[in-house]
């Protein structure tokens, strides 16, 4: 075996599970350009075809507006373009993420924001938003996800693709039932599956419904 087999597969995985909050934007800028050879073609991440199922399966409606929250290069936009969404939006707090998801073509509007602060979006103005690979620690946390269910019609959909690591630090299940039990949304799926194969790691898909 050459020492390129041998090397490991990257350097910035491991990292993104033990950020701080003050140095994530830097962190995603610095892997823009590498980050999908490395989790795509390094270690055959999981998340964007599971969430591509649980859209294609969840959101009959192509024509409803998406917001993919945390874009990042692109992955879901591009899965949800070949399911035939027409209108993708997308948010992430690094410009070089956005930079890489504006490449692809494929979104209408693109900006910078956190996740963690209130969103400047009107009320309801998405059928659908995706939250894939952006509950973590130093990335976004539950409390979120009331401006995520405030900028979702009611009726529409909320999918969210999370590693089992953050899951189990048990924040994000706790908030999605309280959520329910408030009548914001229904919890309508919880899925265990892949999140990064390569690295042993496991992750969750919710799917909900937002609430009159
Ligand atoms: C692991 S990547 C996931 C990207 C994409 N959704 C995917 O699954 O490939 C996390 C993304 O969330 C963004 N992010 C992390 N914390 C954020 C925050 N507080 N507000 C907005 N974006 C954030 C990062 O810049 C990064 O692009």
């Amino acid at each position: 075996m050459g020492a390129d087999a041998e090397r490991p597969v990257s350097s910035f995985y491991e990292r993104a599970y033990t950020i701080e909050e003050h140095e994530t934007k830097d962190f995603y800028s610095a892997w823009a350009a590498t980050y999908d050879e490395e989790l795509v073609e390094g270690r055959a991440y999981a998340m964007p075809a599971r969430c591509r199922a649980a859209f294609d399966a969840h959101v009959v409606d192509r024509r409803t507006p998406v917001i993919d929250l945390g874009c990042g290069t692109g992955l879901l936009g591009r899965e949800l373009a070949e399911l035939g969404f027409e209108t993708i939006d997308g948010i992430d707090y690094s410009p070089e993420m956005i930079a890489q998801a504006q490449a692809t073509g494929i979104y209408r509007d693109l900006w910078s924001a956190d996740l963690n602060e209130p969103l400047d979006i009107v009320d309801g103005a998405y059928g659908a938003a995706a939250a894939m690979g952006i509950f973590s620690f130093g990335h976004v946390y539950a409390d979120a996800l009331d401006e995520i269910c405030r900028i979702i019609t009611p009726g529409g959909t909320l999918i969210i693709g999370v590693n089992e690591v953050f899951v189990n630090e048990n924040t994000l299940v706790p908030k999605l039932e309280q959520l329910d039990a408030d009548g914001i949304l229904s919890l309508d799926l919880r899925e265990h599956g892949a999140h990064m194969p390569v690295s042993g790691v496991d992750g969750w898909i919710f799917v909900a419904t937002r609430r009159q």
